[in-house]
This record gives C-alpha cells, sequence and structure tokens, in this order.
C-alpha cells in the first residue's frame, strides 16, 4: 500500500507516526500462525490479543458462522429471542462456579465490565441501599477503555488524557520486587487485600457497591495473585456486603489452567466479566455471568412483569453471528480438553521462560498457565523502549510476541507444541541479545 493509503485508519493502541511509516501486515492466518505480507508464516505468541487460543480459522467456527450468515443474519435483541442465544447462555453457564448461571451478552470485554459495574450498582438500589455506589479497582488493572473501566483501572496511560470518571477508589497493585521470579503464584502478597479493609473505612461499605479485579492480571504484564490474596478479598467483600466481580476477559476460557480464574485460583465472585474466548476472537462478543440471586433480585424488583428489569443492552447483544461462533467455540473447547492441553505444556512453558531470570536486560519473570511476561530493564529512562523494539526485532523473526508497558507478554494458543515454543524463546532470546545494537 502507499504511504498516503495509510493516513485515514486512526488506529488503536498503536504508535500511528511509526507505524504508518514501518507498517506491519497481515494477509491470512491459519492455525497458529499468521501470514504475512511475502507469504511467510508468523508464530502467534500472544494467541491474537489474548483471544485465539484455538488457534486460526478453525473450520468448525468457519462453517457454522457462514452457515449462520445464511440463515438468520441478525435479530433484534429487544423484546424478540433466538435460539443460539439461549444455547450459548446454557453452554456458558455449564462453565462457570456453580451459582453463577445467569449471563448477559455485550459486544466486548470494555462493554462487559460497563454493564457488570452498572449492575452492581442497580443491584443494591434494587436492594433499598442507594448510596452504595463506589467502585473499586486495583493499581495496574486494566477494565476496557470506556468510562466505568477506564475508572477502576489502574494504568496511569490509559486514564491521563480523559478527565473524570466515575467514583472509584484503588486497591494497590500486588506486584513486589521481593517476589521477583516467582514460579506461578508468588508466595507473598496476600496481605495487600488487606488494604480493602482501609477503604472500606475510608468510604463506608454503605457506599461502596463493588470491587472488581482480574483474578491474574493481564494487560500490565502478568500478574498471578499471591497465595490466598483472592480468597481474602472474597473474605472481606462477604463481611461488608460489597459485589466482588472478576474480570475473566483474559483468563476465561483456558488460560490460567482452568475454565476460569475464579476456579483456577478457587475463589467464586458473584460477577463475571467475559469476552475473547468465548467466540475465540473471531466475531466481538462478551458476557456478564451473574450469581442466581442478582438476577432474582432484579426480577422481583421489576414492577408489572411485561416491563424491563435491567435498562441496559445492545443493539448488537446476543448477535445470532457472534452466538453462532460462541458456541461452536465453547464446544471446541471442551472436545479440544483445553484445559488438560494447557496443564499440560504449562510446566513446560514456565521451564521455558525461566530461563531468562539471569538475563542482564530482564528484571523480572513471571507466568501462569500458559500465560507468561518478561520484566524489561528500562533503556535511556524509557520503560516502553525496549520492549517496543524487542516485538519489532521478534516480527522480523517471524514470531509476534507483545510489548506492554515495560514488559513482554506470551500467551501461546493452547496447542503450541514444544518445538513451537522453543522457538518462540529462541526468536524472543536473540531479539533480547541484539536490540541494543538495533535503534528505531
Ligand atoms: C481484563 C480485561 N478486561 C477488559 C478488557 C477489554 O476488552 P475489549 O478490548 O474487548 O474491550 C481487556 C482487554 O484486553 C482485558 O484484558
Amino acid at each position: 500500500m502507499n504511504r498516503q493509503d495509510l493516513d485515514a485508519y486512526w488506529m488503536p493502541f498503536t504508535g500511528n507516526r511509526y507505524f504508518k511509516d514501518h507498517p506491519i501486515m497481515v494477509t491470512g492466518s491459519e492455525g497458529n500462525y499468521y501470514v504475512g505480507e511475502n507469504n511467510n508464516r508468523i508464530f502467534d505468541g500472544l494467541s491474537g490479543l489474548w483471544c485465539v487460543g484455538l488457534g486460526h480459522c478453525r473450520p468448525e467456527i468457519t462453517a457454522a458462522v457462514s452457515a449462520q450468515m445464511g440463515k438468520l443474519d441478525y435479530a433484534p435483541a429487544f423484546q424478540v429471542g433466538h435460539s443460539l442465544a439461549f444455547d450459548l447462555a446454557n453452554k456458558l453457564v455449564s462453565l462457570t462456579p456453580d451459582g453463577l448461571d445467569r449471563a448477559f451478552f455485550t459486544n466486548s470485554g470494555s462493554e462487559s465490565v460497563e454493564t457488570a459495574l452498572k449492575m452492581a450498582r442497580a443491584y443494591w438500589r434494587q436492594k433499598g441501599q442507594p448510596s452504595k455506589t463506589r467502585l473499586i479497582g486495583r493499581a495496574r488493572g486494566y477494565h476496557g477503555v470506556n468510562f466505568g473501566g477506564m475508572s477502576v483501572g489502574g494504568i496511569g496511560g490509559n486514564r491521563k488524557l480523559f478527565g473524570t470518571g466515575v467514583e472509584a477508589d484503588h486497591l494497590p497493585h500486588t506486584w513486589m520486587p521481593e517476589a521477583a521470579f516467582s514460579k506461578g503464584q508468588p508466595t507473598m502478597g496476600a496481605e495487600r487485600a488487606n488494604e480493602l479493609e482501609e477503604l472500606i473505612a475510608l468510604h463506608d461499605a454503605s457506599n461502596i457497591a463493588a470491587v472488581i479485579v482480574e483474578p491474574m492480571a493481564g494487560s500490565t504484564g502478568v500478574l498471578p495473585p499471591p497465595v490466598g490474596y483472592l480468597n481474602k478479598l472474597r473474605e472481606i467483600c462477604t463481611k461488608h456486603d460489597i459485589l466482588l466481580i472478576f474480570d475473566e476477559v483474559i483468563c476465561g476460557f483456558g488460560r490460567v489452567g482452568a475454565a476460569f480464574g475464579a476456579q483456577a485460583f478457587g475463589v467464586t465472585p458473584d460477577l463475571m466479566t467475559i469476552a475473547k474466548g468465548l467466540t475465540n476472537g473471531t466475531v466481538p462478543m462478551g458476557a456478564v455471568v451473574a450469581k442466581t440471586e442478582i438476577y432474582d433480585t432484579f426480577m422481583a424488583a421489576g414492577g408489572p412483569d411485561y416491563m424491563v428489569e435491567f435498562s441496559h443492552g445492545y443493539t448488537y447483544s446476543a448477535h445470532p453471528v457472534a452466538c453462532a461462533a460462541g458456541v461452536a467455540s465453547l464446544d471446541l473447547f471442551v472436545t479440544d480438553n483445553v484445559v488438560d492441553q494447557v496443564n499440560g505444556m504449562s510446566p513446560y512453558f514456565e521451564a521455558c521462560i525461566h530461563q531468562f531470570d539471569d538475563h542482564p536486560l530482564v528484571e523480572d519473570v513471571r507466568n501462569f498457565g500458559l500465560a507468561g511476561a518478561l520484566q524489561i530493564k528500562a533503556q535511556d529512562g524509557q520503560p516502553a523502549l525496549r520492549p517496543f523494539k524487542i516485538f519489532r526485532k521478534c516480527w522480523e523473526n517471524n514470531v509476534y510476541v507483545r510489548c506492554g508497558g515495560n514488559t513482554i507478554q506470551l500467551a501461546p494458543p493452547f496447542n503450541a507444541s514444544k518445538a513451537e515454543i522453543d522457538n518462540l524463546f529462541n526468536v524472543l532470546r536473540d531479539a533480547l541479545n541484539s536490540v541494543d545494537s538495533w535503534s528505531l
């Protein structure tokens, strides 16, 4: 493409100026690879943006989506149903923890977060406690980019340009230098959950609707929860009648070696936000799964039974084509035995990633399930520079990894072979070793 043909598209979360001077493009995808412009095959070391864990262009999903396009391309989301939406909800709640049995569909992770936060506030109002509105997130948390998610999110760069959000406060993050290079969950740091008691003392539980955290923080660079941390959050939320929301957008559908983070870490929230793997990244879709008691509260307070109980939803909620992709993806999640795949490969992945523990440019290595991150030392006071260059170098060598802040993030497809994992880390090591001899 000509340089001027790149101007019209304002790319998201991208350095547009550098990109448009040095574009990198994909033309196709298959299995665990993208196809590049020279027909080269690029290993997908982040499963898209953490969303294509089952691999690209799975025929089962393609066939379901194609058939659906010719059968029912759209159905009004409000006041009219179609059977795939109910099928998908049933399949989804068969995977979520017992008691989380009511699914509300959205079109993205960000919309799932907004939906869950509004559900939490509305729930308390319907229970006669309208002052419970404040939302609590966590430093370094990522909950998408809309106003609610931005407000509970804890990544400064995602907040600073956008002014006032919704009333939120934040728990401290769980990263501790003393726990650097932990394999899996750090054994120290659980006490950071006790900071919630401090926030409750400050704001009072009568003013707090919900706490939202990622069970394992992903976008900030893979922070597995310290052992016991989530249990403490659960205890404190229960004690003070505050809803606990797990943002499972990355953790869901196998990445952490269980259907969800809730099961991997043995803690059950009141609401879960979901997206990405729900359709294996093929068609935009998200969901909120709520405890039955929350749904029942809305039904009981809903007035005459023809009236809307929750004034919220999207034109494309439960879009038939997305539902077709979702049903096919959840079927594959089961028939591929994703949980076994991930648990089978994660010890090897862990051993490989921790071979970087003594690399001079690496200041932390973290992993859980088939997710991992290298925290890279800053260059010239710029924490994001080396990771960006490493991402570019790997791409040149036909491996896609993500750079995010001061980290390189990895999340290979669930069925990645040992040879593919070896190649991923070999290319990454070469990039790390040569990064300082290369300027942008
Ligand atoms: C935990 C979490 N929540 C929410 C989102 C936002 O999802 P989306 O980009 O689909 O809006 C993401 C995206 O990476 C995420 O990781």
